[in-house]
């Protein structure tokens, strides 16, 4: 960043994701927990996609979460889960956009645990388990801006970050959000790299009412089956109306604070990574434009660029959130 078949909305996930790509089965939505998400998803329609993978190293869970609602589909056409799964930027392993793909399946995801901090009355270090217990999972089917100025459309499986925060009562002192990403230098080659320009672990923050917003989600798979590694397994955040950065993968700790929690890209290069990073076609990147995008998958032939939309298309959701601020200034 710094240096350097369609998938539709009435048939099966299963139907229509290619199999070939998939990896590492795992098995964190327990049989208990699909019981109790079922129990909790019965008004709504559940897909329960089919584990065929003919891969047998590689595959992922198939998730049980309810449709995308009309709310949160979209027309556009869904970037197929190869692309979605093997154009990646995840720095801890490496800042090639294949790297991830490559290497991070040497990240350890299971046990899993989330250590919820700060600004809160039940703080503690909790299995992930115990932190999609109570969750239904649901489909968002959004669109993913980079700052490079590339975009894909992706249909995540989740539920929103609002309903979780809740669950730790968070105080009136609460005014952001800091999360932060894995730190775990024997399985993320990035993070041995002395070549990199991050100051590991990775974090990123919201503020508060960013982070209640119900179009913020915690992200547990995509495509109708767990996260990849390399799209951020086992718990992604998924802000849709900001660049892809904000949208830190492979959560480890969620704390509310005070004050505005640092961020990787801001420590790295405040000039050209502000905290706010909504998606503003209007406010240039220093190097270049941010006026256009282009939707992958694409090619020479086919360069697919479209033209950015303020807050990346959800200006009549969240364009409120930021009424009266100068949006140049707080990019
Ligand atoms: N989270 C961590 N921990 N490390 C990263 O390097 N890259 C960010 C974001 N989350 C990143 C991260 C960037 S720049 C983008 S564009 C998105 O992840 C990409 O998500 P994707 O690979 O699932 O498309």
């Amino acid at each position: 960043m710094l240096y350097k078949p369609n998938y539709k909305d009435d048939v099966l996930t299963s139907e229509i994701t290619p199999e070939t790509d998939y990896i590492n089965r795992r098995q964190f939505i327990r049989g208990s927990t699909k019981v109790a998400m079922a129990g909790l998803c019965m008004r709504h329609q559940l897909v329960l996609a089919e584990a065929s993978s003919t891969d047998s190293q590689v595959q992922q869970s198939p998730l049980l979460f309810s449709k995308a609602t009309s709310q949160h589909r979209s027309n556009e056409k869904h970037t197929p889960f190869k692309d979605a799964s093997s154009y990646n930027n995840f720095y801890e392993f490496g800042t090639d956009k294949t790297d991830p793909k490559r290497y991070a399946n040497a990240m350890t995801i299971s046990p899993w645990s989330v250590r919820i901090a700060g600004e809160v009355k039940k703080p503690g270090d909790y299995f992930l388990e115990d932190i999609l217990k109570p969750h239904a999972l649901e489909e968002r089917i959004y669109r993913l801006r980079c700052v490079e100025a590339w975009s894909m459309v992706i249909p995540w499986v989740g539920f929103p970050l609002a309903d979780l925060l809740k669950r730790f009562s968070p105080t009136s002192k609460a005014k952001y959000v800091a999360f932060e990403t894995l730190s775990r230098p024997s399985e993320m080659r990035g993070q041995r790299s002395r070549f990199g320009t991050i100051d590991w672990p990775y974090v990123e923050g919201l503020r508060i009412d960013e982070a209640m917003h119900p179009l913020t989600i915690l992200a547990v798979g995509m495509y109708g089956k767990s996260l990849p590694n390399q799209n951020g397994a086992p718990l992604r955040l998924i802000v849709p109306w900001k660049y892809g950065f904000k949208s830190i993968k492979s959560i480890t700790s969620i704390s509310l604070t005070e004050q505005q929690p640092p961020t990787s890209w801001n420590k790295t290069a405040a000039n050209e990574y502000g905290f706010y990073s909504n998606v503003n076609p209007e406010v240039s990147h220093p190097r270049w434009s941010q006026a256009t995008e282009r939707r992958l998958p694409n090619s020479l032939f086919k360069p697919n660029r479209i033209a950015t939309l303020p807050f990346n298309g959800y200006a009549d959701q969240v364009a409120s959130l930021y009424a009266g601020m100068d949006l140049k200034r707080y990019f």
